[in-house]
């Protein structure tokens, strides 16, 4: 039996979410962010249905829960409609404990729904043309029907909330976009994540926030918007404009993973600001990279963080080449010291907007 859903107080305008990307939407990140002061709810990175449903190693990294499973979203996409039922069946019964950290086994204890996390998503969104070449991400918005029936299979399986994560289509047509998103209504989502960009849209083009604002104002279910919020501004703009059930951050959520703090703070208080200690939160990144990935993912990750992460400093082309490149953790702990030994001044930072 389906569980009501509840949106507790996940959903309202301005509720904050961290969005799903691959190789950066890690436990390392949740916890660094959490450690600044938290978030609503944040979304694992994409994980493969068929994957978790053939037992790969490496799924239940992308999907360990940790530190707060309760704030967790788990993220899947699928190529086969009938894999994603399967995977979710599969992750109902994880345990509540989920994932160890470092690979060690499973834990086991009490089996708590879904390894005691918020929901799921289904990705309908994704572009990369390795993953719609395939038949998965956006590739499904081609093909409603089939993209319904997917929705209702997962549905039949899993009775925590379920949303689905998409772009506009491959092209204008709101007609054609509204009728998508009641159909996922129809076939079961509780709320629909909407990164106003086209399929074939890079990150180059301003996502069309008016599309989400008017899908909010019709739909007659929760609407989360995404896409390009860096600032203060940029966050009251969309919030105001939209009314939507909540923002979601991606890339500055790598680049500042303070940036959920400081809009809270600035929303209790528009002075607010914050001065954060940058070379302790490259360092305690590090560490957290260490205990809680895998070793075959600690390296990639930290490369792919520090590639935002770095755009914080004063000579940020310089130090993000430094690091990206560096052969190992180590080596990146010694770029840093050097960089910091040059350029004290770019330790501290205050942040207002
Ligand atoms: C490195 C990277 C990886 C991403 N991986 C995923 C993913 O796994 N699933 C997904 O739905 N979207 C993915 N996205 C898209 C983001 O979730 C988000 O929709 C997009 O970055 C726009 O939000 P932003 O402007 O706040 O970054 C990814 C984006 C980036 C930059």
């Amino acid at each position: 039996m389906i569980a009501p859903f509840t949106p507790a107080g996940h959903f309202r305008p301005g509720a904050l979410f961290l969005a799903p990307m691959v190789a950066l939407s890690h436990r390392a990140l949740r916890e660094l962010i959490l450690e600044f002061g938290g978030l609503d709810l944040a979304y694992t990175e994409m994980a493969s249905a068929g994957a978790v449903v053939s037992g790969s190693p490496y799924e239940d990294c992308y999907l360990d829960p940790g530190p707060e499973p309760g704030k967790v979203v788990y993220q899947l996409y699928a190529t086969k409609g009938e894999r994603m039922s399967e995977a979710l069946a599969f992750l109902k019964n994880r345990p509540a404990s989920g994932l160890p950290a470092a690979g060690a086994p499973p834990a086991g204890g009490p089996t708590v729904s879904g390894g005691g996390v918020f929901g799921a998503d289904i990705n309908f969104g994704c572009a990369a043309p390795h993953i719609t070449k395939a038949g998965g991400g956006a590739a499904w918005m081609r093909e409603p029907e089939r993209a319904f029936e997917l929705v209702r299979t997962a549905r039949a399986v899993w009775d925590k909330p379920l949303s689905a994560k998409i772009r506009l289509g491959q092209a204008e047509d709101y007609g054609r976009l509204a009728d998508f998103v009641k159909g996922l209504a129809e076939a079961g989502v509780d709320y629909v994540v909407v990164h106003p960009r086209f399929e074939s849209q890079k990150f180059r083009r301003q996502g069309r926030w008016d599309i989400v604002a008017r899908l909010a104002a019709e739909m007659g279910l929760p609407i989360v918007g995404n896409g390009d919020i860096r600032t203060w501004s940029d966050y009251r703009r969309r919030v105001e404009e939209t009314r939507s059930a909540g923002i979601m951050i991606g890339r500055e959520a790598a680049r500042r993973p303070w940036i959920f703090a400081l809009l809270r703070g600035k929303e209790a208080a528009t002075d607010f600001s914050m001065e954060v200690d940058l070379r302790a939160t490259a360092y305690r990144m590090l560490e957290l990279i260490e205990s809680r990935l895998i070793p075959e993912f600690r390296l990639t990750r930290a490369r792919r963080f520090f590639s935002y992460f770095a755009d914080n400093f004063g000579y940020a082309h310089y130090i993000k080449w430094k690091l990206v490149n560096a052969p190992d953790l180590d080596a990146m702990r010694r770029e840093l010291e050097a960089y910091f030994e040059e350029m004290p001044g770019d330790r501290r930072r205050r942040y207002d907007e």
